[in-house]
């Protein structure tokens, strides 16, 4: 049987056991004490703690996200960092309020859609073995299972359906070319009626329920799952009481989908919601008849034009770390505060190797 240890997390003083094959982080979750997190697979840095007491693996964690110098100062991420013995770390524990606390479960799951929806990108919708509870914006880890000698890898992927409801689930996922989980899974053979493992909720990028601020939501391919999930929330759950923009970029209409359902929304909510579809690739000359439908431009061109200002706002930005980044430039040069901002970049194995996070706007 695999070794355990007892992790003592401050300024809590709560103890866990965590295995010496299970990260510290998830040993956390698990026993409902939460740490900051957002990618999970040691990139973002948003974890980053002190180890106060105790010897750690520090895993697959991204050299840029965790620099050798913060290894010798005793830093660790607990995302990717193992137990070698107890350990006592110290966190910089946020508890937002906003946050619902669900300790992160295993659960068994059922494919009972899948259907391409734009180019390279599917909605798979998977039904529980029992109900989960999670905020509007978090995600679940996929096991994608052992193939050809290789061993079996997490996925993460954001839940685009509403928290209330709470056994079948839809998210979108993009495929990227050589990726396990994409091209050699999900793109690769994964059909209706396959059992697959999930674990979750993870994340901290939410919908901020408490508040009624204009809310100013931007999406770059499947970065649209989690704002999908939190404009239902605010609008069919009626769980947000102030207006929401929603701007979903593309390249063309060919990468564009749920546009109808999105139409049928902001026809159904007048006063609280409004769809901007944007198209980087396309005209208005290439789009004819249908060029009062669309933004055309970068997604974060079209946001500058629309608003002169948009201090007082909230954003919550999500897709490529470069969309990311771009989103937020334009939103802080429209007066909206960093703190204001909310963000999830959708890291993948090779931006470990990239320094994508050491972008000076991508602090955490
Ligand atoms: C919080 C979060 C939420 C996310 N939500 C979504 C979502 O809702 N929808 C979605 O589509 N995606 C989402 N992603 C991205 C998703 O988790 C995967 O990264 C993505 O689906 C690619 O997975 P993959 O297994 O196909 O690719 P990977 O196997 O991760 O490979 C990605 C690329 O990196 C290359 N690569 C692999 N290993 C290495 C290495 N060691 N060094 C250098 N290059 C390497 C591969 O060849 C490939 O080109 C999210 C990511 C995060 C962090
Ligand atoms: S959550 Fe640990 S590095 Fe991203």
């Amino acid at each position: 049987m695999t070794e355990s240890h007892t992790i003592t997390v401050e300024p809590l003083g709560r103890e866990v056991e965590c295995r010496e094959d299970q990260s510290i982080l998830d040993a956390c979750l698990r026993s409902g004490v939460w740490l900051p997190h957002s990618c999970t697979h040691g990139t973002c840095a948003t974890c980053k703690a002190d180890i106060l007491d105790g010897e750690v693996d520090h895993g697959a964690a991204s050299s840029f996200a965790l620099m050798d110098y913060e290894r010798d100062e005793g830093k660790l991420l607990p995302c990717t960092a193992t137990p070698r013995s107890d350990v006592t770390i110290e966190a910089d524990i946020d508890i937002d309020e906003s946050i619902e606390i669900f300790p992160v479960q295993d659960y068994s799951a059922t494919v009972v859609e899948l259907d391409e929806v734009a180019r390279d990108t599917v909605r798979l919708v998977v039904e529980l073995d029992r109900e989960i509870g999670f905020n509007a914006g978090q995600y679940l880890k996929f096991q994608v299972p052992a193939r050809d000698g290789l061993p079996t890898v997490d996925r993460t992927w954001s839940i685009a359906s509403p928290p209330s409801e709470r056994r079948r689930l839809e998210f979108h996922v993009r495929r990227v070319p050589g990726g396990r989980g994409t091209d050699g899974w999900v793109f690769g053979g994964l059909s209706v009626g396959d059992a697959v493992s999930v674990s979750g909720p993870y994340g901290r990028f939410v919908l901020k329920t408490g508040d009624d601020r204009h809310a100013v939501l931007v999406g770059g391919g499947t970065g649209l799952a989690p704002l999908k999930s939190m404009v239902r929330h605010a609008l069919e759950d009626g769980a947000y009481a102030g207006h929401l923009t929603l701007y979903q970029g593309a390249r063309t209409r060919e990468w564009l989908y749920d546009v109808e359902y999105f139409r049928s929304l902001a026809a159904r909510f007048p006063e609280q919601f409004t769809y901007r579809p944007c198209l980087s690739e396309e005209t208005a000359e290439d789009s004819g008849d249908d060029a009062g439908a669309f933004g055309f431009g970068m997604v974060t061109d079209v946001i500058a034009a629309d608003h002169e200002t948009l201090g007082g706002c909230s954003g919550y930005l999500c897709g490529p770390p470069p969309m990311v980044e771009a989103a937020l430039r334009t939103l802080m040069g429209k007066r909206l505060f960093p703190r204001d901002i909310h963000r999830e970049e959708f890291f993948n194995e090779s931006d470990k190797e990239s320094g994508a996070v050491r972008s000076p706007l991508i602090k955490r």
